[in-house]
C-alpha cells in the first residue's frame, strides 16, 4: 500500500516538474545539459542501450513493414538507384534491420548497420516483421533473428563519426558502394565531419543518401513554438545534445556549404532536396531548394522565421530566412568515378527504376 502511494507521489512530482520545465524553456535547456552529462558517463561505463531508435516498438507489424518499404523506396527513387549491388552501410538503423534485408534482396552482397547505441527491441516482434517482409519479398526464412541475418552485420557501440573515420584510414580507396540513413544524421554530434569520412569511404561511383530532419524532436515543442530551439547559443545547444544523441541543430546552410566544398574538391557531387518547411506539412515529392522559390508555402514559412528572429541566437543573424525556413532535407550524392563517363555524375535526381516496391 505504502509502496503504491510512494509510486504515485513520485509520478505526481515528475509530472509537476515536467509541466514547470515545459513552461520555462531555459530551465529545460539546463535540465538537458545535466541529463546529457549523465548519459555521457553511462556510455563511458558501457551502457549503450537507448530508446531513440526504437521506432518499431510501438508499431504494429503491418505499419512497421510499410515504414521499412517506404524508407527503402525513398532510397531507390531519390537516389536514382537503377541497380543495388556491392557493400552498403546503413547509419543509425535503430531497432530493425528491415531496410538492410530489402537492400540484400535487391542485390547488395553485404550490409553493415552502424549505430552508436543499441536501441531496445522485442525479439519476437522483430521476427514477425522479418517474416512478413520475407513473405512479401520472397526472402529465405531460415534465419530471421537479428543476430544471424545472412550478410547483415550489426556494428553497435561505435559512433558513425568514429566508425567511418577508422574505415577511411583502413581502406583509403573506399569500401562502400552505398551509404544510407534515415532520421539519423540529425542525432550525430558531428554530422558534417561524418559526411566527410563517409565520402572517403565511398568507392568511385558510390552513392550516399541521407534523410535529415532538422526539427527539435520534442525537446521544446509542442509546449513551446517550433523555433524555440534556435534561441540558445551553439555551445549551450551542444552541451544539451552531444552525448545523448539529441538533435544537433546542424542546419541547411551548413549542409549546403559542405556540399559546395566537396564538389569544388571534386570529391562528391551532391543535390540537396527539401523535405519540409517551418509549420508546413511534408513536401512530397521532395524538391531542390532552388525549386521552392515561387511556392506560397515557403513564403508562409519565411514569415514564421521572421516573426521568431528577434529571439534567435546571434549566430543565425547572417543566415537567410529562406534557409532557416527549411526543416528537413534529403541529401543525394555521388562519388565521381574518373573512369566512367562524366554523364553519370550528373544524374543523381532522376527517379530510379531499380528495385522499387510497388504498393498493392
Ligand atoms: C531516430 S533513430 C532512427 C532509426 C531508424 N533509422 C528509423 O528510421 O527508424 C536515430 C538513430 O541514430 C542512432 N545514432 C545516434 N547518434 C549516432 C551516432 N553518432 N552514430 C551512429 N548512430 C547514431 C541512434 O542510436 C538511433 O538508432
Amino acid at each position: 500500500m505504502s509502496a503504491h502511494l510512494g509510486g504515485s507521489s513520485l509520478t505526481r512530482v515528475k509530472s509537476t516538474v515536467k509541466t514547470a520545465l515545459n513552461r520555462t524553456p531555459t530551465a529545460k535547456a539546463f535540465a538537458y545539459v545535466a541529463n546529457d552529462f549523465t548519459r555521457g558517463w553511462k556510455q563511458r561505463l558501457g551502457h549503450i542501450q537507448s530508446e531513440s531508435g526504437s521506432t518499431h516498438r510501438n508499431l504494429g507489424v503491418e505499419e512497421s513493414v510499410r515504414y521499412v518499404e517506404d524508407v527503402f523506396n525513398d532510397y531507390i527513387v531519390y537516389g536514382s538507384l537503377d541497380e543495388v549491388r556491392g557493400t552498403a552501410a546503413e547509419v543509425g538503423p535503430g531497432d530493425n534491420a528491415g531496410v538492410a534485408l530489402l537492400l540484400r534482396a535487391a542485390g547488395c552482397e553485404a550490409v553493415d548497420l552502424v549505430d552508436r547505441f543499441r536501441s531496445r527491441r522485442d525479439a519476437e516482434q522483430q521476427r514477425r516483421i522479418y517474416l512478413t517482409l520475407a513473405a512479401r519479398h520472397g526472402l529465405p526464412t531460415a534465419t530471421l533473428r537479428d543476430e544471424d541475418l545472412p550478410g547483415i552485420t550489426w556494428r553497435f557501440g561505435s559512433s558513425a563519426e568514429a566508425y567511418f573515420a577508422r574505415q577511411a584510414r583502413q581502406a583509403p580507396g573506399g569500401c562502400y558502394d552505398l551509404i544510407v540513413s534515415r532520421a539519423t544524421l540529425e542525432h550525430l554530434y558531428d554530422p558534417l565531419g561524418a559526411i566527410k569520412s563517409m565520402t572517403a569511404c565511398l568507392k568511385p561511383g558510390g552513392r550516399m543518401l541521407h534523410k535529415v530532419d532538422f526539427r527539435d524532436h520534442g525537446m521544446f515543442t509542442p509546449a513551446q513554438p517550433e523555433l524555440t530551439y534556435l534561441r540558445y547559443p551553439a555551445w549551450l545547444h551542444r552541451q544539451m545534445t552531444q552525448r545523448s544523441g539529441r538533435p544537433n541543430r546542424v542546419l541547411l546552410h551548413q549542409y549546403r556549404e559542405l556540399a559546395e566544398q566537396l564538389s569544388s574538391a571534386g570529391e562528391l557531387t551532391t543535390q540537396i532536396l527539401v523535405t519540409s518547411l517551418v509549420g508546413e506539412k511534408e513536401i512530397v515529392p521532395h524538391i531542390p531548394y532552388t525549386g521552392l522559390f515561387p511556392d506560397p508555402a515557403l513564403q508562409r514559412a519565411v514569415a514564421r522565421v521572421e516573426a521568431g528572429r528577434a529571439r534567435m541566437a546571434r549566430e543565425f543573424a547572417q543566415v537567410s530566412s529562406q534557409e532557416l525556413a527549411v526543416t528537413g532535407i534529403f541529401w543525394v550524392s555521388l562519388r565521381p568515378n574518373p573512369v566512367q563517363s562524366s554523364m553519370a555524375a550528373t544524374r543523381p535526381t532522376r527517379a530510379g527504376s531499380g528495385a522499387r516496391i510497388a504498393r498493392g
